[in-house]
């Protein structure tokens, strides 16, 4: 492929090999690995049969074409084939969602957190069927729209290939690929890593396990990832499934290519099997045999990390969890956060990310980052590497300059070597264990060395970030949790951190001035520092509730009411069906017993520590009545996730008995536990 390397000029090149990092949830275990050459796949040659004239209708809410995607590293093709056998950039195709820009008389939601107008993202509703039809939803019904794809025989991984140029030298094919992953001293790709150039490419890994049972929507969803991420943008994105095979003695996996193929036939289904990459824990065992843990809960990012080591073609490598959903075309939203990832400087991004950007109270993001910059009158708390001794070698920005000196040119333009959804915390400032349970987790120095985090550990993260901590881990073992390796990695190195602004809605939503109280400690001149300081991040014990329900959280009781609205309000209505009374059993809720407290950090002027906490240790539950939110509700959740009344949430748009949902990354989105 045509790598166009060194765009990197104010870097300073680190020593050879990767380290990686970075963050999830779930259930995964171990390790072990090594590699194979890489057989260079031939592209197969792309049937499309671009039919004109015998398109079924199209949906029914289509006010403008869909717009595809324009970036187009050089090492692709112009075009990719859908689904359906025809060019995705066909302007009828069938394989991508037509929203609806313009819903008569109703406002675009201004969401809570974030902005899409400073994240250039679409303004756009879908209902669910726009939304997943072109993905199979309900294409068993008489009133479907679209011609039925043939999803049996879609090869998914064959339509990413498709996508690639077809140069000799290519590597990256996934249909009938051979495993990469091997353990380690049984061979390596034969690659010189410290000579890989941009390729203008990136991988989303989405992280799932043998065992997941993937429903419709899992299905709807990844099509959905895959058609718009990657067919749609031409390519500049390819999706992968990182499965973690569960299997007690399973490194077979990693021996024989055979059972490892066998192993991906009955974990994954058919379609996706092309751009499925399976491994053992056995794999993260054999490369990381210093660390010493390798369950996902700690260190999460192992298999990301291994997965950036053995497919490095990747300039950007994303992390997904399955229960995550885009709820608009995925591909323009992982541009936009790509552009605006490139777009901010390198200056005082650290101190940025701190911040849960609110713009009815922070105004634009300029007026933001210029507030930030007046506190800290021009300087920077981090510039260059966060120096840590067991990094000797940072691969980041080593300015030679005063941040003074710098007018935000430095890394201005550049990707972001560490994309965050959520904001950036010091572990430092979490006072009790309850506020972070993994505060004092730390494997091979002492908990003085500066760590930060950001949760939940989906992220996107360059291929130099996640190679350095491989390197990190391989070599001298250290650790820090889930959550904190790509942040800590990232600031020990120099790297640019950037905390993405994308929209996040708290619904029922409260007091904007409380809510930036206890997320940010107060305005943006509060602290000289310019680093925010508010008790949702370092007293989250006692706080939690408050900032909840959220659309984006590592734990949400609003998503799973989001689709069930969107899903309802999509179906034809039945008298009876709107009339039956709600028989949910919900949770208890609980007394409130925190608006006490809640008020005087909310109308404190008082720094963090001077507030007393007489809260008990545990967990607040709390049925959600702060200052500003509603009536207690029939139904609710745990309590301290925030209850969620019956009503449509605001924020969604009901016309003629069709509900719409805004474009949103969701999280996290419970399929695999409904019934
Ligand atoms: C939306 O529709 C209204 C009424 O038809 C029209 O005045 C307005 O210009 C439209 N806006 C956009 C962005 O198309
Ligand atoms: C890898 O590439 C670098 C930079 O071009 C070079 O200095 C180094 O010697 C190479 N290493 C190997 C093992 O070829
Ligand atoms: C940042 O702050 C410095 C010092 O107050 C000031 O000179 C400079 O103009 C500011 N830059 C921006 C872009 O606000
Ligand atoms: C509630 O659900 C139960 C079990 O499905 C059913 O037996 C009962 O009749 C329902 N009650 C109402 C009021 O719908």
């Amino acid at each position: 492929m045509g790598y166009d390397f060194e765009r990197t000029m104010n870097y300073r090149q680190g020593r050879r090999g990767g380290r990686t990092t970075w963050t999830l949830a779930c259930c995964l275990t171990i390790f072990l690995g090594l590699l194979l050459l890489f057989q260079p796949t031939a592209l197969l040659p792309s049937p499309f049969h671009f039919k004109h004239g015998v398109a079924p209708p199209l949906p029914v809410y289509h006010d403008e074409p869909p717009r595809v995607l324009r970036t187009r590293p050089a090492s692709l093709k112009p075009f990719c084939v859908g689904p359906r056998g025809y060019r995705i950039d066909d302007p009828e195709t069938q394989d991508l969602p037509y929203p609806t820009y313009n819903l008569s008389g109703i406002d675009y939601p201004e969401p809570t957190y974030g902005s899409y107008t400073e994240l250039g993202l679409e303004q756009s509703w879908m209902t669910f069927s726009q939304r997943y039809h072109p993905y199979g939803y309900r294409e068993n019904e008489d009133s479907y729209p679209l011609s039925k794809a043939e999803w049996s025989s879609v090869n998914w991984g064959r339509l990413q290939d498709q996508c690639l140029d077809s140069s000799p030298d290519s590597f990256t094919a996934q249909a009938d690929a051979p495993p990469r992953f091997r353990f380690m001293g049984d061979g390596d790709l034969q690659l010189n890593r410290t000579e890989l150039k941009s390729t203008g490419r990136q991988a989303i890994v989405l992280r799932t396990w043998s065992t997941y049972k993937y429903t419709d929507e899992d299905l709807w969803n990844v099509r959905a990832l895959i058609t718009e991420a990657a067919l749609a943008t031409k390519g500049q994105y390819t999706v992968f499934l990182l499965v973690d095979f569960k299997h007690e003695t399973g490194s077979f996996i990693h021996e024989n290519d055979a059972l490892y193929h066998e192993a991906i036939r009955d974990a994954v289904p058919e379609e996706f099997r092309d751009i499925a990459v399976l491994f053992h824990s056995s794999l993260q065992v054999s490369w990381y045999e210093k660390v010493n843990e390798v369950r996902p809960i700690w260190q999460i990012m192992q298999p990301l990390q291994l997965f950036a080591y053995f497919y490095p073609e990747f300039d950007q490598y994303w992390q997904l969890e399955m229960d995550a959903r885009f709820t608009s075309n995925a591909g323009k939203m992982l541009q936009a956060f790509d552009q605006f990832g490139a777009k901010v400087p390198y200056k005082q991004s650290r101190e940025r990310a701190s911040w849960t950007y609110i713009p009815a109270v922070h105004g634009t993001y300029q007026e933001f980052s210029e507030a930030i910059n007046a506190t800290m009158e021009g300087k920077a708390t981090v510039w260059g590497p966060v120096p840590i001794h067991e990094v000797p070698n940072p691969i980041g920005y080593v300015p030679n300059m005063d941040a003074t000196d710098d007018n935000f040119k430095l890394g201005a333009g550049e990707p972001a070597d560490l994309l965050m959804l959520s904001p950036l915390f010091e572990v430092k400032r979490f006072k009790k264990y309850e506020d972070w349970v993994f505060k004092d987790w730390v494997l091979g120095f002492t908990t003085s060395v500066p760590r930060f985090l950001s949760a939940p550990a989906q992220a996107r993260a360059s291929r130099r970030l996640l190679h350095a901590i491989h390197e990190s881990q391989h070599e001298i073992g250290i650790r820090v949790p889930s959550e904190a390796t790509l942040p800590s990695w990232a600031l020990w190195h120099g790297l640019k951190v950037v905390q993405l602004p994308h929209p996040n809605f708290q619904w029922p939503t409260r007091s904007i001035r409380e809510l930036n109280m206890i997320h940010n400690g107060g305005k943006l001149d509060r602290f000289k520092d310019g680093i925010a300081n508010g008790a949702a991040p370092y007293m989250k014990s006692i706080i939690e509730f408050y900032e909840r329900p959220r659309t984006w959280e590592w734990q949400s009781s609003l998503v799973d009411p989001v689709f069930n609205h969107w899903i309802e309000g999509d179906k034809p209505k039945t008298p009876a069906a709107a009339d039956a009374p709600d028989n949910e059993t919900g949770y208890e809720t609980v007394e409130d017993s925190s608006d006490e407290l809640l008020h005087k950090i909310g109308d404190s002027d008082k720094p963090l520590h001077e507030i007393e906490d007489h809260s008990s240790t545990d967990r607040f539950t709390a049925n959600g009545k702060g200052s500003a939110s509603p009536q207690p509700q029939k139904r609710g959740r745990p309590a301290a996730l925030g209850d969620v009344p019956p009503e449509l949430p605001s924020f969604m748009a009901e016309v003629d008995g069709q509900v719409f949902c805004p474009g949103l990354l969701i999280h996290p989105r419970k399929t695999n536990q409904n019934p």
